[in-house]
C-alpha cells in the first residue's frame, strides 16, 4: 500500500520506503563487518518486526537464522507497562548464540528492557538489539541500540510493520497517522 493511496488518513510521512532501504543497507553492512566468522540468530518481535526483519535479513550477505517471538505488555490503557507476557516463545536453544534482536520501535523501551533481560538469562553469548525506530522523547529507560535507523518524534505512527487496530501495517513508508482516524 502507498502513502498517496491513503493519504487521507494519514497527517505526514515520516520515513519514506526509499529511506528504510538505505538505511537498511547501511546496517546490513555493519552487521556483517560486526559479525565476521559468526553464524548470527536474527530474533524478532510479532508482529511489528516482521517487515524489518524480512528486508534486513535479505540485505545480509551472511548466513544468519531467524525466529519470532511475540510478546504483550499486561496494564491499562495504551501505554507499555513494562510487565510483558510471552505470548510465542523461541524455538532456538539461546546458549553460546550471538543473538540479534529485531524491533520495529523502541517507545517507552520498557518492552526491550524486559526483553534484553529475559534473553540475558538463557546463556547467549552475546545479545544486541536492531531498531528501525526510535521515540527519544518518549523513553522511560535507557536502551543500548546498537543498530539504529531513525530518531523521530513522540507521535503515533504507522506503516512498515506498525499498526493501528491491526490495519496500515502494509502501508510501504512510516507516516503519522491523522488524528481524525482514532478519535
Ligand atoms: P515500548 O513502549 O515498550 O513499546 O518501547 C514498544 C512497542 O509498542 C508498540 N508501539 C507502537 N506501535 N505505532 C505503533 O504502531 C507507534 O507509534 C508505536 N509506539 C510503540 C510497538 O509494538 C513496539 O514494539
Ligand atoms: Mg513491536
Amino acid at each position: 500500500m502507498d502513502s498517496r493511496e491513503i493519504e487521507g488518513d494519514l497527517t505526514e510521512v515520516l520515513v519514506t520506503e526509499q529511506q528504510i532501504r538505505d538505511k537498511l543497507a547501511e546496517l546490513a553492512r555493519r552487521i556483517e563487518a560486526d559479525y565476521e566468522g559468526e553464524r548470527l540468530l536474527l530474533v524478532g518481535v510479532l508482529k511489528g518486526a516482521v517487515m524489518v526483519m524480512a528486508d534486513l535479513a535479505r540485505e545480509l550477505r551472511s548466513h544468519v537464522t531467524m525466529d519470532w517471538m511475540a510478546v504483550s505488555s499486561y496494564g491499562a490503557g495504551t501505554q507499555s507497562s513494562g510487565v510483558v507476557k510471552i505470548l510465542k516463545d523461541l524455538d532456538t536453544d539461546l546458549s553460546g548464540r550471538h543473538v540479534l534482536i529485531v524491533e520495529d520501535i523502541i517507545d517507552s523501551g520498557l518492552t526491550l528492557s524486559w526483553l534484553l533481560g529475559n534473553l540475558a538469562s538463557r546463556g547467549a553469548a552475546s545479545i544486541e538489539i536492531c531498531a528501525l525506530l526510535r521515540k527519544p522523547d518518549a523513553a522511560k529507560v535507557e536502551i543500548d541500540v546498537k543498530y539504529l535507523g531513525f530518531d523521530i518524534p513522540n507521535q503515533f505512527v504507522v506503516g512498515y510493520g506498525l499498526d493501528y487496530a491491526e490495519t496500515y501495517r502494509n502501508l510501504r513508508d512510516v507516516a503519522i497517522l491523522a488524528p481524525h482516524v482514532y478519535s
